[in-house]
């Protein structure tokens, strides 16, 4: 019996190696890296790396008992030691673990990390939504400037926009400081009492619990009723009033476009004042490419001093599936360059020099081993997308000419057998 993988996971593998599901390729996967990479050093954010397991209650306190990743959706599991641990769920909590347990407040009154890898959900399989999915995620502490806000935002925005993406909005809400959300807490649950028989069972839960969340609600019933519920807007308290319109302001001097959508609450517990998401209409249900917000109390409920922080986490899985679905151009390097397939044994002795010489010009270059028939090697270099195949045997040693075939025109011609004729026809 073959050993499959686990529900919900998925392999990254090299591109001629899939035949369907091309997101899953892992030349992809390093452009996109690489791209999240050079947006975060230009928007000045520092990687940080942190373990995937940390101990169950630095999520219980950090993410919050009432959030659905903490109640539902945890792998938790006692080591060897009992103590309970859990693959994480999400990156902040991770990152605030670190930034505190190394006092790194001291080393600095503004911190702007970054962070790519996998996260862990037990959640129910769906198209875009998986039990390890990877993120990239900013957090940016120390400023409660709402430039800050704003940069984070416009740092997402920019990455998605020079990826090639269209069609993605901006929601933006503000969720305002605890003693506002209290209020309106109360005013949503006066408002939703007189219909609470016909909610979903899930809102039906959370009216008790979390009756914001209720406003996240897919269900046709729970939308219906919402229309006419009143608007988190209106419960905010000045300061985070005034926050939320200099961010607005913030982000329209940045030419961001951005639309206010009072029902946008988040699936975490940690957030206030500011939150955001970008969706794309080509996603379907799980149509969110990124989120975050301000979670400026997160920082003190864990232990630490009284910090202000602001971050987003965006999933790769669903950046790279909206870019195949929108056809936009990849630069992924999957191709070889120059595939080249000796006959016979001098043949393969300079074969094998010269590809060492290719690659130290920095030219992605194979070698065929196999000795197989040529034209099964032909079609393995056609298989690995080869640009360029050069083709020579012990005879064409001796009269130095070699065949270069141009495997996207079929053309071939001899050349000379030296680097330096090699590098002019294929650069
Ligand atoms: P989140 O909204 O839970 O936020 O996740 C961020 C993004 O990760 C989502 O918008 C989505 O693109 C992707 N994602 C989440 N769950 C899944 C899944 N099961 N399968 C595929 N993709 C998924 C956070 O995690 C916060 N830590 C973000 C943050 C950072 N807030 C402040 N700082």
């Amino acid at each position: 019996m073959s050993i499959s993988i686990p529900k919900g996971t998925f392999d990254i593998l090299p591109h001629h190696l899939l035949d369907k599901e091309e997101w899953r390729a892992s030349e992809i996967w390093n452009y996109l890296e690489s791209q999240m990479r050079q947006i975060a050093r230009e928007y000045g954010f520092k990687e940080i790396r942190t373990p995937i397991i940390e101990r169950t209650e630095l999520f219980q306190r950090g993410v919050g008992e009432t959030s659905d990743i903490v109640s539902k959706e945890m792998y938790t599991f006692l080591d060897k030691g009992q103590r309970s641990l859990t693959l994480r769920p999400e990156g902040t909590a991770c990152v605030m673990r670190s930034f505190l347990e190394k006092n790194l407040n001291n080393k600095s009154p503004y911190h702007k990390l970054f962070y790519i890898g996998p996260m862990f959900r037990y959640e129910r399989q769906q198209a875009g939504r998986y039990r390890q999915h990877h993120q990239f995620g900013v957090e940016a502490i120390g400023s409660a400037a709402p430039e800050s806000d704003a940069e984070c935002i416009a740092l997402l925005y920019t990455l998605l926009k020079r990826l090639g993406l269209s069609h993605i909005t901006l929601h933006l809400n503000s969720v305002g400081d605890t003693a506002s959300r209290q209020h309106y807490r109360e005013a949503l649950r006066e408002y939703l009492k007189p219909h609470f028989s016909e909610l979903s069972a899930e809102s039906k839960e959370r009216f008790d619990k979390n009756p914001l969340r209720i406003l996240d609600s897919k269900a046709p019933q729970d939308r219906e009723i919402l229309k006419d519920a009143p608007s988190i807007l209106e419960y905010l308290d000045e300061d985070s009033h005034s926050h939320f319109q200099r961010v607005c302001q913030a982000l329209e001097l940045l030419k961001i476009p951005y639309c206010l959508n009072n029902r946008l609450v988040r699936g975490l517990d940690y957030y206030s004042r500011t939150v955001f998401e970008i969706t794309s209409s080509e996603l379907g249900a799980q149509n969110s490419l990124g989120g975050g917000g301000r979670y400026d109390g997160l920082i003190k409920s864990l232990g630490g001093p009284d910090l202000p922080a602001f971050g987003f986490g965006t999933g790769i899985e669903r950046v790279i599936q909206t870019m195949l679905s929108q056809k936009v151009e990849i630069p992924a390097d999957f191709r070889p360059q120059l595939y080249i397939i000796p006959l016979g044994e001098s043949a393969r002795q300079q074969c094998f020099s010269l590809l060492q010489n290719l690659r130290l010009r920095h030219i992605a270059a194979e070698m065929d081993y196999s000795d197989k028939k040529l034209k099964q090697s032909m079609r393995y270099a056609n298989n690995i997308r080869a640009q360029y195949c050069l083709i020579i045997g012990d005879n064409e040693i001796a009269t130095n000419a070699a065949q270069l075939k141009n495997m996207d025109s079929g053309n071939s011609h001899q050349i000379p057998f030296n680097l330096e004729s090699i590098l002019q026809e294929i650069q």
